[in-house]
């Protein structure tokens, strides 16, 4: 099976070529590297069944032969992110979903989405299951993320209903694992990279706020059973198992053996307060549900992180001044079209940090 995979330089997406490509299915990743990292996919280049495209899929997906699959994954995912990068995030979502569901539909082949438990907004119904609609606040800062998937959402199932297309939509919930930038802002990186840098590790609110965490590797398991189902759900992926944001402080001091204190700040704008999928959907209709539990997952992830020290140091100054990365707040320079294994340097480059134009809220505790 030949599968386009839209957000193939990410965190997730890269992952998920390089379990597509184990099973030995061919890949083609399309990325601007927005949010990415071109180290993700280094390792990839080399194998004849992997192609890469710097592209902008705001803009086009094109392909050129068969195409059997498209996992639309583009999108800024973590708040700092989203918030440096509001229209583009609403492009991506709308645009970039229309463009990657035109790719199937040229090739008839089936689509999946990875939409968000930001669906869900502040959920006014816990757990959340996939028939709950949520409680979105469709002007607040979030909402360029949380409105963008909802219409993405939108338009896949029209996609299906009108064309006949064969649409899977994923509801991920929080998911760490290696390959997270140490800087990006999201719960899991944040604590590793000032535990193993004896910063405090920042809790936003009074830490009570509960999240469920997923291994990276059960999440892109998945991805690929829902991919090739012809179930368009929508489905929760994450792990039930919910934690408190001060629990997993606690785990990961003690996992790095960091002496790091803990500090409080106020809870950003519309923060969720719990989190917890239902997954007997996907348990269900998948066979899927997660296998490893938050020490394993844990394990692996500081691993990661520790063996990167040269990114941590900027990463924790980023961090403690919340400030991002340098990314412009302009759309970025766009390639209509493509441009097969040219993979530039990284828009991010964590090694680069300098004082940022842009001011990016402090890091919040979701994706
Ligand atoms: N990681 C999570 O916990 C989580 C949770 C819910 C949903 N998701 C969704 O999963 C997907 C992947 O998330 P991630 O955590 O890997 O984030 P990520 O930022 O690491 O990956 C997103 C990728 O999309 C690329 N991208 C963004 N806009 C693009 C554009 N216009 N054209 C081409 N490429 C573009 C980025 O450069 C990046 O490589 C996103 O759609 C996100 O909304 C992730």
């Amino acid at each position: 099976m030949r599968v386009a995979v839209t957000g193939g330089g990410g965190f997730l997406g890269s992952h998920l070529c390089e379990a597509l490509l184990r099973r030995g299915d061919s890949v083609v990743c399309l990325d601007n590297f927005s949010t990415g990292d071109p180290e993700n996919i280094a390792h990839l280049l080399s194998d004849p069944a992997f192609e890469f495209h710097h592209a902008d899929v705001s803009v086009s997906v094109e392909i050129r032969g068969r195409v059997d699959a498209v996992a639309h994954l583009a999108s800024p995912a973590s708040p700092p992110d989203y918030l440096r990068q509001p229209l583009e995030t609403l492009a991506v979502g709308s645009r970039g979903t229309e463009n990657a569901l035109r790719l199937a539909l040229r090739h008839n082949s089936r689509f999946i989405l990875a939409s968000t438990s930001e669906i869900y907004g502040d959920p006014l119904v816990h757990p959340q299951e996939e028939a709950y609609w949520g409680n979105v606040n469709s002007i607040g800062p979030r909402s360029v993320y949380d409105e963008a998937k909802r219409y993405a959402e939108a338009v896949s199932a029209a996609y299906r209903r009108t064309h006949g297309l064969s649409v899977g939509i994923a509801r991920i919930f929080n998911t760490y694992g290696p390959r997270m930038r140490p800087h990006d802002g999201r719960v899991v990186s944040s604590f590793i990279t000032q535990a193993l840098t004896g910063e405090p590790l920042t809790i936003y609110g009074d830490g009570t706020q509960t999240r469920s965490f997923c291994y990276v590797d059960d999440l892109v398991r998945g991805l690929v059973a829902l991919l090739d189902s012809s179930e368009m759900g929508p489905f929760n992926l994450g792990n039930p198992v919910e934690r408190t944001v001060s629990e997993l402080a606690e785990i990961v001091r003690a996992m790095t053996g960091s002496a790091s204190a803990v500090k409080y700040h106020p809870l950003p704008v519309d923060d969720p307060g719990r989190r917890r999928p239902v997954i007997t959907r996907a348990r269900e209709v998948l066979g899927w549900q997660p296998e490893i539990d938050i020490t394993e997952g844990l394990r692996r992830t500081v691993a990661y992180f520790s063996a990167r020290p040269d990114r941590l140091g900027a990463s924790a100054a980023a961090i403690r001044g919340g400030q991002d990365d340098t990314v412009p707040l302009s759309a970025p320079a766009i390639t209509a079209g493509t441009t097969p294994q040219a993979i530039p340097g990284p828009a991010t480059a964590v090694t680069d940090l300098a004082p940022s134009a842009v001011s990016v809220p402090p890091s919040v505790s979701d994706s």
